[in-house]
């Protein structure tokens, strides 16, 4: 008898651990954006100051920062707030990368946080419909041996409706060097470019299974060498049309949800 309980107490024992190193951890469940962009307009001043205004929803930690001459922030009712910016480089020189016309939205609470290039080109007008509110992301983590494995899950944000996603990782090495690396396709040509790195963290997707985003950190190579991982966050981004002469109220948007 007693040892039929111990082999069941084994038996019991052995599918605990087994199902422990199976069970994905979820860590954030699917669900659309904490930060949402409620509208956008555009309203020239005079000839050298050019005006934006932002209406967003997020939490009550939401901080805000604009490279542009000004900001004024107003918080309303129901965790919704208004921001006004102005900036007096509004010619085609200032929709350069990184000019005057960036907007940070970050919550520490939702983990999230958006950029906002503005085409300060666009004719005043106003836009309040914004696809990314409705997109729904999930994260899984699952820990595997010495691996640790995250899969992100998307719906409702199709890459045919102008929505690319990938996780982004900071790799800084011993020597101080960092690289950048992002989810690219397993298949595809441009793979070849992060696979030096998959050894520490390879990070991808198929184009079998569809809006499903893998990273896989490989513990023991990281530590060996050293490397410690900073800026890990999977991303949505969208585009406007790219053209220098577009009327899109943005030129880039970018949602992240830090890990
Ligand atoms: C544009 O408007 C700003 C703010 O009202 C003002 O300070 C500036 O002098 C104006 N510039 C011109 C060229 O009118
Ligand atoms: C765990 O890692 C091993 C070794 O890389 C791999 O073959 C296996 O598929 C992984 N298991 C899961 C559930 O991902
Ligand atoms: C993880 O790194 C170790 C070296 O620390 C290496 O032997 C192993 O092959 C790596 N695993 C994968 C799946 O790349």
């Amino acid at each position: 008898m007693a040892v039929n309980r111990l082999f069941l107490l084994l038996v019991i024992a052995f599918e605990l651990c087994a199902n422990q190193q199976s069970k994905a951890e979820v860590v954030r469940r699917l669900e659309k954006p904490a930060l949402q962009t409620l509208a956008l307009s555009a309203s020239p001043i005079n000839d050298t100051l050019s005006a934006r205004t932002g209406v967003f929803i997020g939490p009550s930690d939401t901080q805000i920062q604009f490279s542009g001459q000004s900001m004024k922030i107003n918080k309303e009712e129901n965790d919704v707030f208004s921001v006004r910016l102005t900036t007096t480089e509004f010619n085609l020189e200032a929709n350069s990368p990184f000019g005057s016309r960036m907007l940070k939205i970050k919550s520490n609470s939702a983990k999230e946080a958006m950029r906002i290039l503005f085409n300060l080109n666009s004719n005043a007008r106003r836009e309040t419909k914004f696809h990314l509110n409705n997109c729904k992301i999930e994260i899984e983590k699952r820990e595997n041996g010495t691996q640790t494995e995250y899969k992100a899950r998307v719906e409702n944000c199709a890459d045919e409706d102008g929505f690319e996603k990938y996780f982004v990782l900071d790799l800084n090495f011993k020597s101080g060097d960092a690289s950048q690396i992002y989810s690219l396709d397993l298949n595809g040509p441009d793979i070849q470019r992060v696979s030096k790195y998959f050894k520490y963290a390879k990070t991808y997707y198929t184009s079998t299974e569809r809006d499903t985003y893998y990273t896989i950190l490989n513990n023991s190579a990281l530590e060996a060498d050293e490397i410690t991982i900073t800026n890990f966050h999977f991303t949505v981004s969208s585009k406007s049309n790219p053209s220098l002469f577009s009327d899109d109220l943005y030129s880039t948007y970018y949602w992240n949800y830090y890990i």
